[in-house]
């Protein structure tokens, strides 16, 4: 990212009309098109540290307790039966389901080392499991866990809770969804990437579209609500035209929500990546053209691009909360629902709560040996200063709102806001030029090119980029 030194300017609001014709700039954004973080957090997790420590997470749970905000918990389940080459998330191979026995023996030493810390009566409003493959459980187990959960949380049975399952349509039937159903989950995330069965030999995800189908059909049936599809663009084989063909049959499909993922391809950290031989991904252009086709067809079909990867039904929460400027941003990219105390559980997790990020190791027998010893797995973390907290609240809104008010910004935080930014502003200034913002009095506005490059402007109020290699990044569009 082009971040020069901060020249410290006044703000000077340059009030300009966003253009309202989305307009497709290839040049421009083969310029900006250099690595950045997604945003999932701020201060990223590259600024966790090691000193920190699994009390330092404790007394932030104790602190939360005074807010009674509403709880969000993550379950981690790392295993995947077989291993798809693009993978980059934390997950372990195994075809072994004995290993799932004591894992779960471990979450529930975490959620009992965790839970002594809470206040009961904080609702839990979202629940998500994620992997690696939650499905990977057997049922028995998937109850197990439920209950588990339920003992020392007290889970939801209210209408408007949240909880939301990752499903591999290969590792999961009809009767797995009427159960998850029974279970209390009313969300579903189906992994699909692609369906061009030449894609799906070379990336080792072999998933003809009845699989999918049949899950989806069931999921209506059954009444899951903002039934979501991953899609990933950038993998090998893909040309505009085939994912295009792809893209017809997900439209038809009729999901609520699509994530269009750009393919991360980290060879160098992500070992089954070396699986792919890197000729046989599309080029920049091809790629460019893929994103530009997925735009326009999803939107032609009705979708509205909520932002980075994601997309929804206009009569969606996530799209609803987007027009209210409710929306907010999570770990699993975006969330309508109004800001919780998020408990990360399992290898890796990320939990954050009140002005504090802490994270589990991702080796599997780190965690368990913490647990074993009667301790929180916890190994990094970063407790935010009063400086990250303006900085993270101004990032979420603009990767939620593509826009940030900093009129609203100065009310809520006590401070002059244009004043505070002008050296991030000045760093706008260039972006302001090329059209991919623009001010209306003291709201800066993305416009539509600008969305597409929303990470670009979100690093611009990035205080800790400067200390951090781009190259732990990955490609903004
Ligand atoms: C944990 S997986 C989803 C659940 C289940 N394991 C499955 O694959 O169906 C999360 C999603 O991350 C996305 N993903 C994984 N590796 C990626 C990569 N290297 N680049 C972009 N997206 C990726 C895929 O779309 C995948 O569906
Ligand atoms: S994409 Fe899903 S199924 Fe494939 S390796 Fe990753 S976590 Fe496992």
């Amino acid at each position: 990212m082009p971040v020069h030194a901060p020249a410290a300017l006044p703000f000077t609001p340059a009030v300009a009309a966003a253009p309202t014709q989305p307009v497709w700039d290839e040049a421009l954004i083969r310029r900006y098109d250099t690595s950045g973080p997604r945003y999932t957090s701020y201060p990223t997790a590259l600024s966790f540290h090691e000193q920190f420590t699994p009390s330092d997470l404790t007394q932030a749970l104790e602190r939360s307790n005074a807010s009674s905000r509403p709880l969000s918990l993550y379950v981690h389940i790392p295993f995947c039966r077989k291993i798809c080459f693009y993978c980059a998330c934390n997950k372990i191979a195994t075809k072994n389901t004995g290993l799932a026995e004591p894992y779960l023996t471990r979450l529930d030493r975490e959620m009992v080392l965790t839970a002594r810390h809470l206040e009961t009566s904080r609702p839990v409003k979202q629940l998500h499991w994620g992997g690696g493959t939650p499905t990977f459980l057997s049922l028995n187990q998937m109850g197990d866990l439920i209950d588990r959960l339920d003992a020392r949380f007290g889970l939801s049975s209210s209408p408007d809770r949240d909880y939301a399952i990752e499903i591999d349509p290969r590792e999961a039937d009809v009767f797995t969804l009427r159960h998850l159903q029974s279970l209390g989950f009313n969300r579903i995330s189906l992994g699909v990437q692609d369906l061009s069965p030449q894609v799906q030999k070379a990336i080792n995800r072999i998933q003809p579209r009845g699989l999918t189908e049949t899950l989806m059909e069931e999921a209506h049936r059954l009444g899951f609500r903002s039934l979501n599809l991953d899609l990933i663009y950038g993998l090998p084989f893909q040309t505009e035209k085939s994912f295009a063909d792809t893209l017809r049959q997900v439209i038809e499909l009729n999901p609520a929500r699509l994530s269009v993922f750009n393919y991360a391809h980290m060879p160098e950290r992500f070992t089954p990546q070396r699986r792919i031989n890197e000729d046989d991904l599309p080029g920049r252009e091809e790629k460019l053209a893929i994103l530009r086709t997925s735009i326009e067809m999803l939107t032609a079909a009705g979708y509205v691009h909520i932002g980075m990867d994601h997309f929804a039904r206009p009569d969606d929460s996530l799209a609803i909360a987007q027009r209210e400027g409710t929306l907010q941003r999570n770990f699993q990219g975006y969330s309508s629902h109004a800001q919780c105390d998020l408990i990360g559980l399992g290898v890796s997790a990320i939990s954050r709560v009140e002005d504090v990020y802490a994270q589990n190791p991702s080796d599997l027998s780190r965690y368990e040996a913490a647990l074993d010893q009667g301790q929180l797995a916890t190994v990094r973390g970063l407790r935010l200063s009063h400086d990250d907290l303006i900085r993270r609240d101004v990032i979420e809104r603009l990767m939620c709102d593509m826009r940030i008010d900093l009129a609203e910004v100065s009310q809520r935080w006590h401070i002059d806001a244009p004043r505070y930014f002008a050296p991030a502003l000045a760093r706008l200034q260039n972006a302001e030029k090329d059209g991919l913002l623009s001010y209306e009095g003291e709201q800066l506005i993305a416009t539509p090119m600008g969305r597409l490059l929303i990470r670009h402007l979100a690093m611009a109020f990035d205080a800790h980029l400067p200390g951090q290699s781009g190259q732990r990044y990955s490609k903004i569009v």
